[in-house]
């Protein structure tokens, strides 16, 4: 019936579009063939949002353009989206990005929800999985079970223990001065990005990867790394697959590192000399997890391209930015020196793990790097059971991802004092270092698997290092890494800024690290 009535209507208007397309230049077609589509991206985008929204769900930032969604806005400046937005919606709002529904948890109510959710709600594992295992491997971090897991972070984290952190402050001076040596005499000018790279790939082997690597990172591993860290970008995050050269060159990379750790680790135990390193092969070597099983060489392997990926880009971004706030407020590196002649008599007494934990002028600097440019400013789980943002009603459905942003509490201006300032004094001053631990009671002390950890502590608006199960295990050696590089540097030379000035932030990478070419200059002192 209907169609009957409509067949003599769609005759006309085909009959009128074939008259169109005969009288119409190909140009003028293919013009009208885009704005049709555009026109229906147009249209569905606010069908989607305003017709199909779901009542319970958290408001969704407007977004013209269906799948792009929000995407411009956001990768441009994530930290300003991400104010923008909670001055609009509050701390939990839901944005579109490359088709993948982000809702964004913020405030310290934002990081509590974020960091304690349940593992029957939230997963990391389901969030990353597709990124890690093709340059980790298979068998560790987000690729086996979350109990697993926490065994994995135990022997990773005891592998960190004071007695080995101690015997890497020589290892990191001596790598530092080495590498300075091919700076110019008497003054020149570096890209701080590249330089803190290659001081910090250097130092990082140096200590925790094993001599065997340090010995052979000149000639090809150099290389390996670049290409895995490649392999760890966003477009890896959106894409697991894809044919690319990147790709190819990150899975090549993958099995050939894999295959020189597992040299490594055959040397080393059918060796009649056990080594002495101090690195974390050595430890790893002697984990079993409670189920008595020890930890493969392929897991080890595993494991120390995981704690590569998570600690050199880490640590690069803290170290370059202390470096450029240095070259730019001089005042700083004067009052580094004064604080290391009152700790240790002169600058020609060696640096000593000891000693560098009584330089609070130092850890203040790091302290402040942390809190106004950490180097993660995203984290993210996929929700895999609706799950309600506490006292807003809102619930956040199965296939979101909900995203931390730490950074936004960090900056705000309603817990610390012109926060967009860089100014270590505050740790002094107004803010007393927030220290995540003294927040709630012993009460709220509980052991994921890798030591005690407070669970109110993600309350607190400094997080840096993150809170919950999935904390850092890396912090102290990231901390006496950083230290003992910028201890190293100040006895060397005075920095200031080009006239460039201080470089804004590269926003396109998976960790914050300054648009390169990032110079200062450099004046050996005398
Ligand atoms: C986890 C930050 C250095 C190893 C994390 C997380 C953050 C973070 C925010 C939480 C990620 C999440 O919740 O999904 C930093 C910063 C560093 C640093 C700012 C330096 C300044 C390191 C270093 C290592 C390391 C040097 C290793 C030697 C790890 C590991 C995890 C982790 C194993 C656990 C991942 C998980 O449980 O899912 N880090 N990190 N990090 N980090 Fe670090």
């Amino acid at each position: 019936m209907i169609l009957d009535f409509l067949l003599p209507y769609l005759r006309e208007v085909h009959t009128a579009y074939q008259a169109y397309v005969a009288t119409t230049s190909t140009p003028v077609l293919i013009l009208t063939a885009i704005g049709g589509l555009i026109f229906t991206a147009l249209l569905w985008a606010q069908i989607e949002q305003r017709l199909l929204k779901d009542p319970h769900a958290p408001p969704v930032v407007p977004y013209l353009f269906p799948f792009f969604g929000s995407m411009i806005t956001f990768g441009m400046d994530p930290l300003a989206f991400f104010r923008n937005n909670q001055a609009r919606y509050g701390d939990c709002y839901t944005f579109l990005v490359f088709g993948r529904r982000m809702t964004a948890c913020l405030g310290p109510e934002g990081n509590n929800f974020f960091f304690n959710a349940k593992l029957a709600h939230v997963s990391a594992e389901e969030a990353y999985k597709h990124l890690t295992v093709p340059v980790f491997g298979k068998g560790v971090v987000y690729d086996v079970d979350n109990s697993i897991l926490m065994e994995q972070k135990r022997f990773m984290k005891n592998s960190l223990s004071n007695d080995n952190l101690r015997a890497y402050v020589p290892m990191i001076v001596d790598e530092t001065e080495t590498y300075i040596q091919r700076w110019a005499e008497k003054s020149g000018s570096v890209d701080v990005v590249q330089s803190v790279a290659e001081l910090v790939t250097l130092t990082a082997s140096r200590t925790l990867f094993g001599e065997e690597i340090r010995s052979q990172l000149d000639e090809k591993i150099a290389d390996l790394y670049h290409d895995l860290d490649n392999g760890f970008t966003p477009l890896n995050f959106l894409f697991e697959n894809l044919p690319l050269e990147s790709y190819r060159k990150r899975d090549a990379a993958h099995i050939a590192l894999k295959s020189i750790y597992l040299d490594i680790l055959k040397n080393r135990s059918e060796s009649s000399t056990p080594s002495q390193g101090v690195d974390i092969i050595n430890h790893l070597m002697t984990c079993t997890y409670k189920n008595g099983q020890v930890l493969s060489h392929y897991e080890i392997a595993s494991i120390m391209i995981a704690l590569l990926m998570a600690g050199q880009h880490t640590s690069s971004a803290t170290t370059a930015w202390a470096l450029l706030y240095m070259a730019e407020q001089p005042e700083l590196i004067d009052q580094l020196r004064e604080e290391q002649i009152q700790v240790l008599g002169s600058l020609d007494a060696p640096l000593t793990f000891d000693a560098i934990k009584q330089m609070p002028v130092l850890d203040n600097l790091v302290t402040e790097v942390l809190r106004l440019r950490p180097p993660i400013i995203e984290i993210i789980r996929k929700v895999v059971k609706p799950v309600e943002f506490p006292g807003s009603g809102y619930v956040i459905p199965v296939g979101d991802f909900i995203m931390a942003s730490p950074a936004i509490t960090q900056t705000d201006p309603k817990i610390y004092r012109d926060p967009l300032r860089f100014n270590p004094a505050r740790w002094f001053e107004d803010a007393k270092k927030e220290s995540a631990a003294s927040i709630g009671t012993e009460a709220d002390d509980v052991d994921y698997g890798f030591g005690v950890l407070r669970t109110t502590s993600a309350r607190s608006p400094y997080l840096p290092f993150g809170a919950g199960r999935h904390r850092c295990i890396g912090e102290p050696f990231a901390y006496l890494q950083v230290k003992t590089i910028l201890a190293t540097l100040v006895r060397h030379f005075d920095f200031k800024l080009t006239a460039k000035g201080m470089p804004a932030a590269d926003y396109t990478k998976m960790f914050i690290l300054p648009q390169t070419p990032a110079m200062i200059e450099y004046i050996k002192r005398q």
